[in-house]
């Protein structure tokens, strides 16, 4: 047999008819920081192009996203208060629940996804409870509960618990039905590796740990099997959404949950990916946008229906350009 395979690479309108894999600006949810103070908007020095703000501001960002026809956000909050619980995480009127409830009046149609987790709340920012210098399991489910209630109150249309503590889909699922929301889904971060390349998030946030690392609690970058049995565990639980974090380096991952798991797969395509293709972009060094798109392809042809990605407005504004070329 002599197939021959460059046939089907003649030319963009043969090459379009048998291509496997395409980015929509609906594959993306864009993440945004929002901090509790006024009048911010500054840029994060590892990650151009992406900005904190705050609440009074954050419609100049809202206003794009929406244009752009991105549907979905993930916020972050980074609070004024902190201390040793992360209370102010699930404080009615702590600045996460105070932005959902501004998003959801002013831009309806924007899907709203919110991060569950205590890192940026905490003053040693760690991922929970402390107890003898490790992050305590069970006493940091009880706060989970507390963070999504309040964030349901709030009117979040989906929680995304990512402190990677076992249970936590369990206690979720069971604080948001026995309170009436039963229709709010769960997206967890099922499959989250310890990994260096959440760096410039940590300074996005104010969440980097004041010391040790997170090691007791998110997954040895080295193990494959043992993702399964994470993303098992929160489907089990009452997952709707399975997600690997980080992205580029864990593509065999991503995959792996595609071909196991009857059930959407979420991508982050996380802080230290993004910082990397800027660098290089404007050093000269790679052709950015092209880079980025070639990214971002990847990540769904391993298996991702949903990312989540910084690049979601370029990659939304290269997409509308290649329909009107
Ligand atoms: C908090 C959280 C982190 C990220 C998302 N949620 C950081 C961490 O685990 O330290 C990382 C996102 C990114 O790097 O873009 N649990
Ligand atoms: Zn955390």
């Amino acid at each position: 047999m002599s197939i021959r395979l460059r046939d089907n690479r003649k030319t963009e309108a043969i090459r379009s008819s048998v291509r496997e894999t395409e980015l929509n600006v609906s594959d993306f949810i864009y993440p945004l920081f929002i901090e509790e103070a006024d009048d911010v908007k500054k840029e994060i020095v590892s990650m151009p192009g992406i900005f904190r703000y705050s609440l009074n501001r954050i419609n100049e960002e809202l206003d794009e996203v929406v244009a752009l026809g991105i549907n979905a956000v993930i916020l972050f909050g980074i609070p004024l208060k902190k201390d040793a619980e992360g209370s102010e995480s699930w404080n009615d009127n702590g600045i996460i629940q105070k932005a959902i409830r501004y998003i959801k009046t002013n831009y309806p149609s924007l899907k709203v996804i919110a991060d569950v987790c205590f890192c940026e709340y905490t003053d040693h920012g760690h991922c929970g409870v402390l107890c003898d210098n490790d992050v305590d399991n069970d006493l940091t489910l009880i706060n989970l509960r507390k963070q999504t209630l309040a964030q349901a109150k709030a009117g979040v249309d989906m929680v995304a618990p990512s402190g990677m503590m076992d249970f936590a889909v369990r206690e979720m699922r069971d604080e948001l039905d026995k309170n009436g929301f039963e229709h709010i889904p769960i997206m967890g971060y099922s499959v989250k590796y310890c990994s260096s390349y959440y760096g410039p998030f940590r300074d996005a946030a104010d969440s980097a740990p004041s010391f040790g690392d997170r090691r007791t609690y998110q997954m040895d970058p080295a193990n494959r099997n043992e993702a399964l049995k994470e993303a098992q565990t929160d489907l089990d639980e009452g997952a709707e959404i399975l997600m690997v974090k980080p992205a580029l380096s864990y593509l065999d991952i991503i995959r792996d949950l595609k071909n196991n798991f009857d059930t959407p797969i979420a991508a982050y395509n996380v802080s230290g990916e993004y910082s990397m293709i800027k660098a290089a972009g404007n050093n000269g060094w790679i052709d950015e946008q092209k880079v980025m798109l070639e990214t971002l392809l990847s990540i769904k042809r391993a298996g991702a229906d949903i990312i989540i990605t910084y690049h979601a407005k370029e990659a939304a504004k290269q997409l509308k350009k290649e329909i009107r070329e």
